[in-house]
């Protein structure tokens, strides 16, 4: 038994040590030391020796145990270098390569537009509100006193989504105005900026999608005076301190009075030229104090409260603010025309 011992041991490290994988080196473990193994099959028959004996074999059969434990953990660890050397090889990373420039993008004039407007209008205490683009016909028109009949709801100028007339792309921002106030009890500050819809034919200054930014104030006491006194501070914000404004009767059923607000041009100052047509104004939104059909259909008490609202187009603010000519470059996306601004 002894002498088979000796060849165990002679054996099995002669096969650790040819063991090229953690796989194979496990196998060999197997082979010897496992449960079945030719050690173990060993040691299960020492009990068969004469009395004297076992304590020496025993000895001898625990040092060869331990011989083969060592040498297998002694190879494990060469094998993990090894491994982990080839690793590196392979994984070696040349850094005289050019890396790959990625390129940064920048906002989107529009963008610009929209988010210095309502940062202008955040810092004077309005927040900030959405509305849906599919939107119901009770929304952007009804609840707005547009009647039936009204051109603004034929189907040659919007994009009706039903048979019955009852949802539609919305045609203008306002419907977020109902929105609010339906969820909302006053004091209401609100701008709502956003993508509206018109079947309009796309040319230098139309496109059948646009944007609008939609302005709210419901409170006590509001007046006109307020409606005039916010939106000359935001076009001094926009366009300077000396910018001068022009309140002109206009007409919309949701606001009564209503008015239309222009600029005066910033190239001729009012003299009249090519970039106002020679009108020396520019006509920049409309606006006026909520009716109080509007007010009452949304549940407020218009012997409380009063309020106005304002709605502006925002593309043609950006052709203003960059002096671009033509306003399919805003959607058209060429990354050439974007880097200018
Ligand atoms: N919604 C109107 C438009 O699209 C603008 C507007 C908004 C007018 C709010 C008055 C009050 O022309």
């Amino acid at each position: 038994m002894k002498e088979q011992l000796a060849k165990i041991r002679v054996e099995a490290l002669a096969a650790i040590q040819s063991t090229d994988t953690a796989a194979s080196l496990d196998a060999v473990r197997v082979k010897y030391l496992g449960k079945k193994g030719e050690l173990t099959a060993v040691l299960k028959q020492t009990g068969k020796l004469p009395p004297e004996e076992r304590p020496v074999v025993g000895q001898l059969a625990n040092e060869v145990r331990s011989a083969l434990t060592e040498a297998i953990a002694a190879q494990n660890k060469v094998l993990a270098e090894a491994a982990m050397n080839q690793k590196l090889i392979e994984e070696t990373v040349d850094v005289t390569i050019p890396g790959k420039k990625t390129e940064l993008g920048h906002k989107h004039p529009l963008s610009i537009v929209i988010d210095e407007l309502t940062d202008v209008f955040t810092g004077m205490g309005f927040e900030v509100a959405e509305g849906p683009e599919v939107e119901l016909a009770d929304y952007i028109f009804t609840k707005l006193n547009i009647e039936e009949g009204h051109p603004g709801r034929e189907w040659t100028d919007t994009f009706y989504l039903t048979e019955d007339s009852s949802v539609l792309l919305r045609s203008q921002t306002s419907p977020i105005q109902i929105r609010v106030m339906e969820n909302k009890k006053p004091p209401i500050r609100m701008v709502a900026p956003g993508r509206v819809f018109r079947k309009d034919e796309v040319d230098a200054t139309h496109s059948p999608m646009f944007h609008q930014i939609e302005g709210m104030v419901v409170d006590k006491g509001i007046t006109m005076a307020d409606l005039k006194g916010t939106l000359n501070e935001v076009v001094k914000a926009l366009y300077g301190e000396d910018a001068v404004t022009r309140f002109r009767p206009h007409h919309f059923p949701f606001t009564e009075p209503s008015c239309e607000v222009d600029m005066q041009c910033f190239e001729c100052k009012g003299k009249g030229c090519a970039m106002c047509k020679g009108e020396g104004w520019i006509e920049i939104l409309g606006a006026g104090m909520i009716h109080p059909k509007v007010l009452e259909g949304c549940g407020i008490d218009t012997e409380v409260y009063s309020g106005w609202a304002f709605g502006m187009g925002l593309e043609r603010l950006a052709m203003r603010r960059f002096a671009i000519k033509d306003l399919r470059l805003i959607f058209e996306n060429d990354v050439r025309f974007l880097k200018q601004f």
